[in-house]
């Protein structure tokens, strides 16, 4: 039986922290036998805000690196940088003349990213989903591990992939519709600076969040600094304290103990005990993708093959998706071609 085609990609938008790791990246990793699967770096999604030239080409790599760092396995998984695979773009701009206006314009994400870019909001910015859904109906992915707050976009994916059957398809599916693959909970990592947020690259102090690269000294600061409560004692499941509820989980992850066991074992404790062994946990669990993290980004050279296979391979097949797209939208080519 062949396997099914699993999906994702993540902005080189600076560093990844460990709602990325525990809320997705892990996942992929936990369940990468059992899939085929393509994992980009999409660049072409990190100019619809603002971005910096200077630090595009070395943000692509660090997260590259991260990947290989957390555990993707080229064996089973195919690495690339979305930017190198022009048929991206191409599909993009095919898919959008198909795509309502109306379908974008009260997308969560677009409101919320408008909103908060003020007047310098692009074109591109109400595009975003439309070249997610190119990424995602390119490869035929099965299944798209993705976040809540993604599910809308995974929604608008399926819509265009319909519309693009129902319109050209002349009866076959020659996009697959995906579906979500959402991770069991307890892996929705929490700010460090309010509980009830989530962790997030945007969110302007870097002591909400703990980035994979932080350093010890770092991790303890922040642990020292974060947000807690003046209750005593420590539990998991009290609907006012949030950041206790993360805290615990987190060390939870980390330490791959159960939930019986942390709550057994931190009922007595005090903040003042807790953070020292939750500072330890991360920085014990982070120090070897760290390491590796070093040695992947002390090897230019090995990485840049790594991408360069990953690109060759999802090139072949966006290729085809996109010469099926082509043929079926009725684009003329010089005979003997395929469009
Ligand atoms: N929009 C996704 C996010 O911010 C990133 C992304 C782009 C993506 N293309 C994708 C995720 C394709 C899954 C599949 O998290």
């Amino acid at each position: 039986m062949t396997k099914q085609r699993v999906l994702s990609g993540v902005q080189p938008t600076g560093n990844l922290h460990l709602g990325n790791y525990l809320g997705a990246i892990q996942g992929w990793v936990e369940g990468q036998k059992e899939f085929e699967n393509f994992f980009c770096v999409v660049d072409l999604h990190a100019i619809t805000a603002p971005h910096d030239p200077r630090t595009l080409a070395a943000n692509t790599l660090t997260i590259a690196a991260l990947y290989l760092a957390c555990g993707i396995d080229l064996e089973y998984s195919t690495v690339f940088v979305q930017s190198q695979v022009p048929a991206h773009s191409e599909l993009t701009w095919l898919l959008n003349c198909l795509t309502p206006l109306n379908w974008l314009d009260d997308m969560i994400q677009f409101k919320e990213k408008a909103l908060r870019q003020g007047e310098h909001v692009s074109l591109g910015l109400l595009d975003y989903p439309v070249l997610m859904a190119a990424d995602i109906l390119l490869y035929q992915a099965d299944k798209v591990p993705v976040g809540e707050d993604q599910k809308q976009h995974l929604e608008l994916t399926r819509d265009i992939a319909d519309r693009f059957n129902h319109l050209f398809g002349q009866g076959q599916v020659l996009l697959k519709p995906p579906t979500s693959l959402i991770r069991a909970a307890g892996a929705r990592v929490m700010s460090l600076s309010d509980g009830r947020r989530k962790m997030s690259k945007s969110d302007p102090s870097d002591l909400s969040r703990i980035n994979l690269l932080d350093p010890p000294d770092l991790i303890q600061k922040k642990i020292k600094n974060c947000k807690t409560d003046p209750v005593r004692g420590l539990a998991f499941d009290q609907p006012d304290r949030p950041e206790c509820q993360n805290l615990l989980t987190l060390y939870m992850l980390l330490t791959g103990k159960s939930k019986d066991q942390v709550a057994a074992e931190t009922a007595p404790l005090g903040w003042g005990q807790f953070k020292p062994l939750l500072t330890e946990a991360l920085i014990e669990s982070l120090r070897p993708l760290q390491n590796r993290y070093q040695a992947l980004i002390a090897d230019p050279s090995y990485l840049e093959e790594v991408l360069h296979q990953g690109s060759y391979w999802a090139g072949e097949i966006a290729h085809q998706t996109l010469t099926t797209v082509r043929q079926a939208l009725g684009y003329w080519s010089p005979r003997g071609s395929k469009p």
